[in-house]
């Protein structure tokens, strides 16, 4: 069986306040759980976050990485400086970070790799843009990107994949189950196909993409839906409370 995770990207909203929203979230949760939760917030808090989160057993992880482990890149954080804060996840390939920062699939791949050399666990993202789904090429471009960002060395320790279409961010507009199911079917698929039956079957798949509390136990009903990558939905615990029992529950 494969786990279950709940994950928050916090992308650039938060200040040390904010930490507050993992003790609520922490009072909102059983103590038996089923399901990892892991929150992402802005790379000013990790250290911070770690501290709050451990008595809550609440992971925590960071938005991105640099490829390297040091060098002359201002303004960026290596994958070693993020597990030197006790944060043990990260995502890359945001879309936001593909779009905004022009990070190819190579760049993915070599920041995942960098990310599981560090001992994190990537949660690595993919997704098709609005236009894509209209050509009907959804399923050849999350194969692209499958193929070009997929380390050849993965295990369920180390990589998560998270579907986030990307005309669903931010958006309010959510896949269909049928849209979500189709493609979490495929990547299962390629996965399997890739690495074999073993490690194909055992790396968690995370919907992404306007997930909130009134539409997450319809998203968890896909089998190959292991959780959630939330955005907004995951700022408040109010909100990110709801959806991890949905999880839990599915
Ligand atoms: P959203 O963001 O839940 O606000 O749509 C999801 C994401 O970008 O990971």
């Amino acid at each position: 069986m494969r786990r279950k995770i709940a994950a928050g990207n916090w992308k650039m909203n938060g200040s040390s306040a904010a930490l507050s929203e993992l003790d609520a979230l922490a009072r909102l949760l059983p103590t038996e759980r089923h399901a990892d939760v892991v929150i992402c917030p802005p790379a000013q808090l990790l250290s911070q976050a770690v501290s709050t989160a451990k008595p809550h057993s609440i992971h925590i992880g960071a938005q991105d990485c640099h490829m390297q482990t040091a060098g002359a890149f201002t303004g960026d954080i290596s994958a070693p400086m993020i597990a030197d804060t006790g944060a043990t996840y990260v995502i890359t390939g945001h879309s936001e970070r593909r779009a905004a920062h022009h990070e190819a699939d190579a760049d993915v791949r070599a920041k995942t790799q960098s990310a599981q050399a560090a001992g994190l666990t990537a949660i690595l993202c993919i997704g098709e843009t609005l236009a894509h789904r209209q050509a009907n090429r959804t399923l050849e471009i999350i194969a692209d990107q499958l193929a070009g960002s997929l380390p050849d060395d993965v295990t369920a320790d180390s990589l998560i994949i998270a579907y986030e279409p990307i005309w669903a961010i931010g958006t309010g507009e959510v896949a269909t189950l049928p849209q979500i199911t189709e493609v979490h079917d495929f990547i299962r698929g390629q996965l399997t196909t890739r690495f074999g039956e073993a490690t194909g079957n055992s790396i968690p798949l995370l919907y992404g993409g306007s997930v909130k509390p009134d539409n997450a136990a319809t998203i968890f009903e896909a089998e190959n839906v292991d959780g959630a990558l939330v955005g907004g939905a995951s700022l408040k615990a109010s909100d990110f409370a709801p959806i991890i029992a949905a999880l839990a529950a599915s």
